[in-house]
C-alpha cells in the first residue's frame, strides 16, 4: 500500500540490475553495433523477419554482416510470443554457430528468444522451462528493440509460450540482462500504428502499474510518473508517424522496464500473459484489452495510488476525493485508448467458461498478485475478463 513519504515504515533495498550500457543512437545503429562487436569472432544476429524486410532494417544487418571481423550468423526464426520450440531451434543454431556475441534486433519476442537461448547454458530455470540440460558459457547479449513498448532490452525477465496448459512461463536471471542496449528510433519509423499503439500501451501499463503497485516507494513512483507524462503526451503524435515523438517513446519504455522489478505489477500484467496464451493475442493488445476493467476493479479498494496519477495527467480539471480523482484518471487513460488505432489487434476471441475459469486461476499464480495494491481473487478477475468480453 502507499505511504507518506513522512510515514515511518521498514528501510527498502532496491537491487538494481541494469544493462552495463544503453546507447542512445538515432540513425547510427549500424554504427554502434560494429563499435561494440570489434572484438567480436562469431556473432550471432537474431532479428525479427518483418524489421529485416524494411529499407532501414536490412541497411543495418547488411552494415555489420558486410563490415564486421567476426563471422556473422544470421537468424530471422521468430515467432511471436516466443514458442518454446523456437527457443529449442536457436538453441541449436549457436551449438553450431558459438557465438562469443548474440545481436537481437526486434521486439519482445525477438528479445525474449534470443534472451533464453543464450542463457540456457547457465540458467537451470531457463533448462527446465526450455527442456533442455546443457553447459555452455554464456556469450555477450546486445539487445536492439524495435518497438516502443516492450522494454524486454532492460529486465533480467524473459517468457516464452508454453505449449502445455497453454501457459506463458517467465523466467528470471541476471543472465538474461541484456548487456548492452542500442535505441535507434529509424528501427521504429516502419511499425504499423496499431503496433506503435499496442506496445506503447504496455509501456504505459508497465509504468501505471508500478506505480500503484503494493510495493512502489518514492524512489519508484517518481520516475514512473515521468515515464507515464512522457507516454500520454507523445501517443497520439507518435502513432501519427511522428519521428521525434516515436524516440521519446521507445526511451519511455525501455525507461518503464528499469523500474518494475524493483516493484511488481498488477492484476493487468497477471491477467495478460494466460489471456495471450489461450488466445494468441499480441501481449500489448492484451494489456491494452485489460487495463481500464482490471485497473477499475482495483479502484473501489484502493484509489490512493490511482488518484495520485491525477497530478500527472493534469491537475487543473481532477476532482477532489481520491475515489472521484481514481476514476477520472481511468477516464483520461480511457479518452486516450479510445482515439488509437487498436481495434485490428484488440478484438478478444470468444472464451469459453472453461477457458475464463482457467485464465484467471492462471493468473491467481503470477508473481504480479502480491504486488497489486488491493486484495485479489480468482472471481474478481473472471468479471474483469467477462467485461473485457462485453466490451468486444
Ligand atoms: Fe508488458
Amino acid at each position: 500500500m502507499s505511504r507518506s513519504p513522512t510515514e515511518p515504515c521498514e528501510p527498502r533495498i532496491h537491487r538494481l540490475r541494469t544493462p552495463s550500457s544503453v546507447v542512445e543512437a538515432p540513425a547510427a545503429a549500424a554504427a554502434i553495433l560494429l563499435r561494440l562487436i570489434e572484438n567480436s569472432r562469431s556473432c550471432l544476429i537474431v532479428v525479427d523477419p518483418a524489421v529485416a524486410a524494411t529499407g532501414y532494417g536490412s541497411s543495418v544487418i547488411g552494415a555489420v554482416r558486410n563490415a564486421a571481423a567476426a563471422s556473422v550468423t544470421l537468424s530471422v526464426d521468430v515467432e511471436e510470443n516466443t514458442p518454446r520450440d523456437c527457443v529449442r531451434r536457436l538453441i541449436d543454431l549457436a551449438s553450431v554457430a558459438e557465438p562469443d556475441t548474440v545481436i537481437a534486433i526486434g521486439g519482445g519476442s525477438t528479445l525474449d528468444l534470443a534472451k533464453l537461448a543464450n542463457a540456457v547454458g547457465t540458467v537451470p530455470q531457463v533448462q527446465e522451462a526450455v527442456g533442455v540440460v546443457m553447459r555452455r558459457p554464456r556469450a555477450s547479449l546486445i539487445a536492439v528493440p524495435t518497438t516502443c513498448g516492450t522494454g524486454s532490452e532492460t529486465t533480467p525477465f524473459a517468457v516464452m509460450l508454453d505449449p502445455a496448459g497453454p501457459r506463458k512461463r517467465g523466467v528470471e536471471s541476471g543472465d538474461l540482462l541484456p548487456d548492452q542496449v542500442v535505441l535507434d528510433p529509424l528501427l521504429l519509423r516502419s511499425l504499423p500504428s496499431a503496433y506503435v499503439a499496442a506496445t506503447a500501451v504496455d509501456a504505459l501499463a508497465h509504468a501505471v502499474e508500478s506505480s500503484v503497485s503494493r510495493f512502489a516507494s518514492g524512489l519508484t513512483r517518481c520516475s514512473a510518473h515521468g515515464v507515464i507524462r512522457e507516454i500520454v503526451l507523445n501517443l497520439p503524435r507518435a502513432v501519427a508517424g511522428e519521428s521525434a515523438a516515436l524516440a521519446r517513446l521507445q526511451t519511455a519504455a525501455a525507461s518503464a522496464r528499469l523500474l518494475y522489478p524493483r516493484t511488481g505489477l498488477t492484476t493487468v500484467h497477471a491477467l495478460s500473459h494466460p489471456l495471450g496464451a489461450v488466445t494468441g493475442m499480441h501481449h500489448g493488445a492484451a494489456v491494452a484489452v485489460l487495463l481500464l476493467p482490471a485497473s477499475r476493479a482495483n479502484v473501489g479498494a484502493c484509489p490512493g495510488p490511482f488518484a495520485a496519477l491525477a497530478e500527472i495527467l493534469t491537475s487543473a480539471r481532477a476532482p477532489q476525493t481520491d475515489q472521484d480523482r481514481a476514476g477520472w484518471v481511468l477516464d483520461q487513460l480511457a479518452d486516450l485508448l479510445a482515439d488509437l488505432p487498436l481495434r485490428t489487434l484488440t478484438a478478444v476471441p470468444e472464451l469459453t467458461g472453461e477457458q475464463v475459469r482457467y485464465i484467471a486461476s492462471e493468473a491467481m499464480t503470477s508473481s504480479n498478485i502480491p504486488s497489486n495494491p488491493g486484495p485479489v481473487h480468482a472471481g474478481m478477475l473472471e468479471e474483469v475478463l467477462a467485461e473485457c468480453l462485453s466490451n468486444r
